[in-house]
């Protein structure tokens, strides 16, 4: 069974309604079978999870597939648990059968990678044992929320640990490597702030870019090894000033090739006064939501004298979760970060309350169609 194009499957979809809404038997099942195709059709590898030598295998065999009982003995199972455990595959169309053999698709291309396989083990090893300590985690906290204290949340609980997350992962190798490439895996294929049509780059920060005030164009904060910069860089070639990525020592000493990198690469500890002075703008993309309010209120602190008056921007590129309308890709984030973290996503009033309370003002709230992240553009208030 090879899953159709997504507009065949949405023309069968219409005609399955149609006989929906003259009741005939079979209808809603059919819609439930059409719509799961399609999801599976439009669905990035980076939200579904399986088995990986499997995938691999099955990459190398290509469009040709492969019969089942010769893959379970490549894999070493089996053959009736396999068949079992790929039927369902099928049946989720993460794998295409046809004629007997089993035949990868997108999506489990996708799941071949190595930073999606590392993904799998990210969200099995850490995340599952964090989300499912929640009933026994709650009921101790009489079902309020955690008390936010790094050190006593669901994650501290799962893995009885008094180590923060951070500091577990990198503890205990290789989980600092599988979230890194989680990380990866989350942004892959998703919009990102820069991209045209989601906050105006040439407009904002490349018009009225003045090397006088500060040399840096970009300075990104907390940039991990600086994926964001180099989609930013190949985006804006003939782009004015200096891109900066700052992290931990630690992740800045991973980066490869320091010297054929688009940005320079400084190691900074965003607790600590910003080094850098008058950037045009400094970006902070999912860090913020990384810490409790008062954590979060300390880290724009410690920027605030590097900003420029009516020059320098502050880039907040974080979920604003909708009040009225919330999001799927955001209110899942929202269950990560409490079982791992013990924090929030927040609403539009509650950065408006952070941002505020430090003495920035909020300039304008770009969105963009499909997009859980949106952008926070704040300077100093004054
Ligand atoms: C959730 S990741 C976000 C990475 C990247 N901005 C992105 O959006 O993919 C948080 C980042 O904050 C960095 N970080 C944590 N504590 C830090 C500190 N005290 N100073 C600087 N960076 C820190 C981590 O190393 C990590 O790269």
């Amino acid at each position: 069974m090879a899953t159709p194009p997504a507009l065949s499957i949405l023309a069968s979809l219409s005609g399955a309604g149609d006989a929906y809404a003259k009741n005939q038997p079979g209808s809603r099942e059919s819609l439930i079978e059409l719509s799961r195709q399609l999801i599976a059709k439009l669905e990035l590898p980076s939200e579904l999870a399986v088995d990986r030598n499997i995938f691999g295998l099955l990459r190398e065999a290509g469009a040709d597939g492969v019969f089942p009982d010769v893959l379970a003995e490549k894999v070493g199972m089996q053959a009736s648990l396999l068949k079992r455990l790929m039927r369902h595959l099928v049946a989720m169309h993460v794998l295409d059968l046809a004629n007997g053999k089993l035949r990868v698709n997108p999506l489990s291309n996708g799941l071949a990678m190595q930073d999606y396989q590392r993904s799998i083990m990210f969200c099995y090893d850490v995340s599952r044992p964090s989300l499912n300590s929640f009933p026994s985690f709650f009921k101790e906290t009489k079902y309020h929320e955690p008390a936010l204290s790094k050190i006593d949340g669901p994650f501290n609980k799962a893995f009885s640990s008094s180590l923060p997350f951070f500091d577990w992962l990198n503890a205990n190798p290789p989980n600092m490597q599988h979230f890194a490439s989680f990380m990866a895996c989350y942004r892959d294929g998703k919009p990102n702030w820069f991209d045209s049509g989601f906050y105006p780059v040439q407009e904002r920060l490349i018009a009225g870019f003045d090397p006088s005030i500060g040399e840096a164009l970009v300075v990104d904060v907390g940039g991990g090894r600086g994926h964001d910069m180099v989609m930013f860089a190949a985006r804006y070639q003939d782009h004015p000033g200096d891109i900066i990525l700052q992290d931990q020592d630690v992740v800045i000493g991973e980066i490869e090739n320091k010297d054929a990198q688009p940005f320079t690469a400084i190691a900074h500890d965003f607790y600590k006064p910003q080094p850098l002075m008058g950037a045009r703008a400094y970006s902070l993309h999912s860090i913020l939501h990384d810490w409790d309010d008062d954590h979060a209120a300390r880290i724009l602190e410690n920027l605030k004298p590097a900003l420029k008056s009516g020059y320098s921007r502050v880039l907040l590129n974080e979920i604003v979760v909708s009040e009225e309308e919330p999001a799927l890709a955001a209110t899942a984030m929202d269950m990560m970060i409490l079982g791992h973290l013990n924090v929030c996503e927040r609403t539009e009033a509650h950065w408006r309350t952070i941002i505020e309370g430090v003495g920035l003002r909020v300039i304008n709230i770009y969105r963009y169609p499909g997009s859980a992240e949106s952008l926070i553009e704040a300077e100093l208030a004054l």
